[in-house]
């Protein structure tokens, strides 16, 4: 298989994003993501819908991947696909659909690993961080610090113990009564509050683990208690409601990161998954990265939240290490680190 002068389609399709990507030697073309709409009314993502709409989405999706990046099908050279983990309906969709392509096209097919992919997000565009680099993987299902010796060979450090950061979001943000997903609608209010007014505590969890879980209750059980003194107090309190459990959950983030780039002498620094599009993290990012002389890397919004380029990507590394894909792959839920 020739690895040079390569175009790859990349599919997305883990959760309730259905995305198409096109890459070429490396470089993003083309990036489109189809957000499904149909879970708002639901409070959180239904998977047999998120698999329906998949179904209907791939297709016009792929074609205008195509389309943007000024290219016709037969010029694609390799299909990558997020193999796991994710919600299996969703996955089998994807999968299904880069497995016919492949085939089709007599191209070779690459399986990618969709937290690995949030990782190598930092390798789309300049400035790309310089090996060994730390990142802290944080999305709706996971929250994980990992440390990155080259673009396919990364070891988890610290994980969840329980609820991943962005699903403390959206349980938070749920208990206040926002829609799904409530993570971006919770940073929102936060940048208006005062995110000292109401203090919460911050796990002491081992090592560079995390829990979340311990943060979701006491604002529970905090709301249940004011909501009976006053009904009104979430309406009338929402930002500094909002801009305090930001507070806690990004303390409890950072100082594991922090930690773990101080015990390894690590400066090369990152944030991952859709909670690094939050604005809390990312100022904090900032200010820990002047504080520890580190050099930070923030993805752009389009590659926080899920996306194909980022699959297109970790495809990318793949091919060039010709880690390819047998047609008999099957897609995982849970699938632990390929
Ligand atoms: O990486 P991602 O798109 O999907 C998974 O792989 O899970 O992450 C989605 C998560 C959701 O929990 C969402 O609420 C959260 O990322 N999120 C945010 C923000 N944007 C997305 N959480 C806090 N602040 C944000 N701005
Ligand atoms: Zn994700």
């Amino acid at each position: 298989m020739q690895t040079t002068n390569s175009i790859i389609l990349a599919i997305e399709s883990s959760c309730d994003e259905t995305s198409a990507a096109i890459v070429h030697n490396g470089k993003v073309i083309s990036n489109i993501i189809a957000t499904q709409k149909v879970h708002e009314q639901y409070g959180g993502v239904v998977p047999e819908l998120a698999s329906r709409a998949h179904l209907q989405q791939i297709v016009p999706v792929v074609e205008a991947a195509v389309k943007e990046a000024g290219i016709s099908k037969t010029d694609i050279t390799a299909v990558g696909f997020t193999q796991a983990p994710g919600l299996i309906g969703s996955l089998l969709v994807g999968a299904c659909f880069a497995k016919g392509f492949a085939q089709a096209l007599n191209i070779p097919l690459i399986a990618v690993h969709h937290m690995q992919a949030h990782v190598l997000a930092h390798f789309i565009e300049d400035p790309k961080p310089q090996f060994p680099f730390l990142c802290l993987t944080v999305s709706g299902g996971h929250t994980q610090i990992v440390l990155c010796h080259d673009h396919l060979h990364m070891e988890i450090l610290g994980e969840t113990l329980d609820d991943a950061a962005g699903e403390a979001f959206d349980k938070v943000a749920k208990m206040l009564n926002l829609p799904y997903p409530g993570g971006p609608l919770v940073d929102k209010h936060a940048q208006k509050g005062n995110p000292e007014r109401f203090p919460f505590p911050i796990p002491d969890i081992k090592d560079y683990d995390f829990s979340f879980s311990g943060i979701k209750t006491s604002v529970l059980y905090f709301l249940q208690k004011q909501v009976k003194a006053d009904p009104d107090f979430v309406k009338n309190n929402l930002d500094d409601i909002c801009a305090s459990v930001q507070y806690t959950i990004v303390k409890a983030l950072m100082k594991k990161l922090e930690k773990a780039a101080k015990a390894l002498k690590i400066k090369e620094i990152g944030i991952a998954g859709g909670v690094s599009a939050n604005s809390g993290l990312r100022n904090a990012l900032q200010a820990y990265g002047a504080k520890n002389n580190w050099n930070v890397y923030l993805p752009k919004f389009e590659y926080c939240t899920d996306n194909a380029a980022m699959i297109g990507i970790a495809a990318y590394y793949k091919l060039l290490n010709e880690q390819f894909a047998d047609m008999n792959v099957v897609p995982s839920a849970r699938s632990q680190w390929i």
